[in-house]
């Protein structure tokens, strides 16, 4: 099923995360600090802003509904928060598993949490998405 529009602006995010999951990835086979730093440079303006959009949007009206997902989310912001934060410390094995979790995370969202909010959520939290989220990767 095609996603709908107004969750579009965080799907082309995840387009990117999984692009960021993969350099990290391979990157970690050698990890330097100014990898670190650019990781968590990249993740304070791309992925930070996209986290709380979930957490703020999304999520609140989801708690109801599909409890279990809501948890996922925010146990897996919390592992990626922290895990950034070892691998900015020059730690390889947690950017490994960051890249990891996020690729993992992404997927998650793409294939159980969207739908869900496609399902659940009402046209008027929707359009609050996409005015907070809009769509800026082509
Ligand atoms: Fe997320
Ligand atoms: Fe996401």
């Amino acid at each position: 099923m095609k996603r709908d529009p107004r969750l579009q602006g965080l799907s082309s995010d995840h387009h990117q995360g999984l692009v960021l999951a993969r350099t990290v990835r391979d990157q970690s086979q050698r990890w330097t600090p100014a990898a670190g730093l650019t990781l968590a440079e990249r993740f304070d303006a791309e992925l930070e802003p996209h986290f709380r959009v979930e957490e703020e949007l999304l999520l609140p009206h989801l708690r109801l509904g599909a409890p279990a997902l809501v948890d996922r989310v925010v146990d897996d912001h919390a592992t990626l928060r922290r895990h950034v934060g070892a691998a900015r410390d020059g730690d390889a094995s947690m950017a490994r598993a960051f890249a990891q979790l996020l690729h993992d995370h992404i997927r998650f969202e793409e294939s159980e949490l969207f739908p869900m909010c496609e399902r659940l959520l009402s046209d008027e939290v929707l359009d609050c998405v996409w005015l907070r989220w809009p769509k800026t990767h082509p």
